[in-house]
């Protein structure tokens, strides 16, 4: 979407700067052509949206426009999910604490993925106290693919094992599916050893093919080719469904195989959300140039303290001076909040700077520091925009102390 001086002025002057802005119809393209690079090898497959990547109402209505499930780790997304509308057999329930909320959508019928023997140890129970009612679960696995550190979530093979034990007494409770997630782990051949290894896991623990199995996520998603050069290679979907899709039926062939899900968050929708801001001020101090913007680290999120994220810049109208080098830095008062590094380019105060790729990790993990968050729109599919969430006030960041 090109975004032009007058489209930014009537954005900004009906929403306020800095603004988050959604792509919805390039947002749901992007998640069918994720849907169809898997299902063009395997029939059964099926996204679950990691709500804790961005749990903006609308955006989690869109994902079930395109008829996934939820992925939610605790009580508040757990109910979002509910009120935007997901049945309980719609919810997949993560997490290694998942409280009484979890207990509730037990019972109520989500799909809860077992984090811990702990946590089976209670459902047992809870299963034993409602004898007349019939539970299913899936148990987080916690498998080696090359990571190179040990995860602290899901269990082992000795813990599987012992899962498996547990719950053979209890009458109505069935394990029905395995589910595993690594991060930092991007590669396709990561992927495919993900893969092969849950194959394994499932052959072993099951009589016959179970009714799913969850690779959670951790895929490069699609992204700009400025941020795609900052790594190494970038699998596309279709590499990842050549690594996956295509061994579950290669696997299962002959059989009725199991659902294959996978928890896509940052992957479906970092690149379709970008910050809009505005230059403050420019200065030069000993010889280094600084651009103080209206917006922040915590704005935009971790991402930009690891990467260069795409940047644009459009002329508030002001002239511009040209810049080598110049640190693109936020409202705070720290030192880091640094949100581009050496930028150079044609700037002035009174310009717009919009930041790519900032959907993931952005407004949910926004701290209440120093100044309430901004804004957040979508451009809609019929080409207009709307509220997604209103600028916050210093009032709700302070309603909760004791005064
Ligand atoms: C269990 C689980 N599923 C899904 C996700 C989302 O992964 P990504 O943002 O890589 O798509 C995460 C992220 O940490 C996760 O822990």
């Amino acid at each position: 979407m090109h975004l032009t001086r007058e489209r930014l002025d009537a954005l900004t002057e009906r929403f306020g700067c800095p603004l988050y802005l959604f792509e919805e119809a390039a947002f749901l393209e992007n998640a069918r052509r994720l849907e169809q690079a898997m299902q063009s090898y395997y029939g059964k497959y099926r996204i679950a949206y990691s709500f804790k990547t961005n749990y903006t109402p609308y955006i989690c209505r869109s994902v079930q426009e395109i008829g996934a499930y939820a992925e939610v780790v605790s009580g508040m997304e757990y109910e979002l999910a509910k009120r935007i509308g997901f049945s309980d057999g719609e919810i997949l329930f993560n997490g290694p604490c998942k409280g009484e909320a979890g207990e509730a959508a037990f019972l109520s019928g989500s799909m809860l993925q077992v984090d811990s023997l702990d946590e089976l140890a209670r459902l047992c129970a809870l299963a034993g106290e409602h004898p007349a009612q019939q539970f299913r679960i899936g148990l987080r696995v916690n498998i080696d693919v090359g990571q190179g550190f040990v995860s602290r979530f899901g269990l082992d093979e000795a813990g599987l094992a012992q899962a498996f034990r547990m719950v053979s007494p209890v009458p109505n409770l069935t394990v029905i599916g395995l589910h595993c997630h690594i991060s930092r782990c991007r590669s396709q051949a990561a992927w495919r050893a993900r893969m092969e290894t849950m194959l394994a896991l499932a052959d072993r623990f099951f009589d016959g093919p179970p009714a799913y199995l969850n690779l959670g996520s951790g895929m490069f998603g699609s992204m700009e080719p400025a941020l795609a050069s900052q790594f190494d290679h970038v699998p596309d979907y279709e590499d990842y469904a050549l690594a996956t899709a295509a061994l579950m039926t290669e696997h299962y062939r002959g059989q009725e195989g199991p659902w294959l899900i996978t928890e896509p968050g940052t992957t479906l929708v970092s690149r379709y959300v970008d910050c809009i801001s505005r230059v403050q001020a420019i200065k030069t101090v000993r010889g280094r140039h600084f651009a103080v913007l209206d917006t922040g680290i915590h704005v935009l999120g971790e991402t930009c303290t690891l990467k260069q994220l795409p940047v644009r810049v459009v002329s508030g109208g002001r002239p511009q001076q040209r810049y080598d080098a110049i640190d693109l830095t936020g409202y705070t008062c720290l030192e880091q909040d640094v949100m581009f590094r050496a930028f150079s380019g044609q700037l002035a105060v009174g310009d717009y700077v919009i930041f790519g790729n900032v959907g993931g990790y952005s407004n949910v993990l926004k701290p209440p520091f120093i100044q309430p968050n901004c804004a957040m729109a979508a451009h809609t599919d019929r080409d207009d925009y709307v509220l997604m969430k209103r600028a916050e006030t210093g009032e709700d960041l302070l309603r909760t102390y004791v005064f």
